[in-house]
């Protein structure tokens, strides 16, 4: 297996947009919740008041609530509670990276539905992919890297489709991100399928990535297999609070998430009108198909100032950062554009 690769650190002159980070510094009152916490002694293994404060904001019971060390913890302690040898975990590609790896080494099988040619998940396809071994389905709404969306009418055809014993997964870590009113939304969901279950992260909207802290929402029996899959006391004190006190200060976090969409939008803008065949984004990112020219392009940007993630050979993930990112970024992606732009007009020649 090829190690998890992580985005590639930047020069002290560059920008880091390879990791879908927030690129906001810490609010006071988490810096405050750190410093206060005993970290000569174990967490509180349970997340009592994490997950009472996480039920009482979503309108589920705190049984219904699960904790882990980034939403990638339950990502994997789910697979492993549901799938084993001989089993098969269908889930569209591109998608996040870590989901080959976590089937992999839960000794189940991959199954991946190739992304539609607008950069979406085949959701048609991924439903006929169904067979009687199929035990989990990962649905990444918006979809890292490409930023698509599922909306909520496709997904209820899907869910329709899939047998009720198939754990479906609704991966939101970017949700607070989307401003597309026809997005799926996952919690308000859980009441009609018995069969869901989504998972958030305090890592990208609320910008605790270092800290690691995430949690899903699903059905007690669900929560309680990921418990029982999970490595005990791994979400540590610190991050606990931070997540506690993140949920206090909500309204001030999501006017950061708020100018993050703004500035994303207008970035995308600006890339189309460069020429670029850029999907419309919904998470803290965007996607340039750059196909095969992919790993040339990542220099370009590098070159610039830019350190975004390559994935060769499909296309490009340029996170939204600092403000002060988009002009290199810009900069970067004309000269892109122009070269592709003149070789396939090349080739159209040829
Ligand atoms: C789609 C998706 N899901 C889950 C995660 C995991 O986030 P974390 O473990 O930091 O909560 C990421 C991180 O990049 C992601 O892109």
């Amino acid at each position: 297996m090829v190690p998890y690769r992580q985005g590639k650190p930047a020069a002290d002159d560059a920008f880091k947009l390879s990791s879908n980070e927030n690129p906001f510094a810490p609010i006071a009152a988490v810096l405050e919740a750190i410093a206060d916490s005993s970290v000569n002694r174990y967490p509180d293994g349970a997340a009592t008041t994490l997950r009472n404060k996480l039920a009482e904001r979503h309108g589920v019971s705190p049984d219904n609530v699960q904790v882990g060390a980034g939403s990638v913890a339950i990502l994997a302690q789910l697979i492993t509670a549901a799938a084993g040898a001989g089993d098969e975990v269908i889930y569209s590609w591109r998608s996040f990276e870590a989901y080959p790896g976590l089937v992999t080494v839960a000794g189940a099988s991959s199954v991946r539905v190739p992304n539609t040619p607008d950069h979406r998940h085949d959701l048609l396809g991924m439903a006929a992919a169904i067979t009687d071994r199929t035990r989990v389905i990962l649905v990444c709404s918006p979809n890292n890297p490409t930023s698509s969306i599922v909306t909520k009418s496709e997904f209820d055809a899907f869910m329709a489709q899939v047998p009720a014993t198939v754990l479906v997964i609704l991966d939101e870590a970017y949700a607070e991100f989307v401003t597309d009113p026809e997005a799926v939304v996952g919690p308000p969901l859980l009441a009609t399928y018995p069969n869901l279950v989504v998972l958030r992260t305090f890592s990208k909207a609320f910008g605790l990535a270092g800290l690691r802290v995430g949690f899903a929402l699903g059905p007690q029996y669900i929560m309680d297999a990921a418990r029982s899959a999970a490595i005990p006391l791994s979400v540590i004190e610190p991050a606990q609070r931070a997540a506690i006190v993140s949920l206090e200060h909500e309204s001030e976090l999501l006017e950061r998430v708020a100018a993050l969409a703004e500035l994303r939008d207008e970035i995308w803008n600006a890339l189309v009108e460069q020429g670029w065949e850029a999907p419309r984004p919904h998470g803290n990112f965007l996607w340039l198909p750059t196909g095969d020219h992919t790993a040339w392009a990542s220099e370009v940007f590098s070159e610039h100032g830019i350190v975004v993630r390559a994935l060769a050979p499909e296309g490009l993930r340029v996170s939204v950062g600092e403000r002060e990112s988009v002009d290199k970024l810009l900069s970067a992606s004309q000269e892109v554009v122009l070269k592709l732009r003149t070789e396939s007009a090349q080739r159209a020649l040829d």
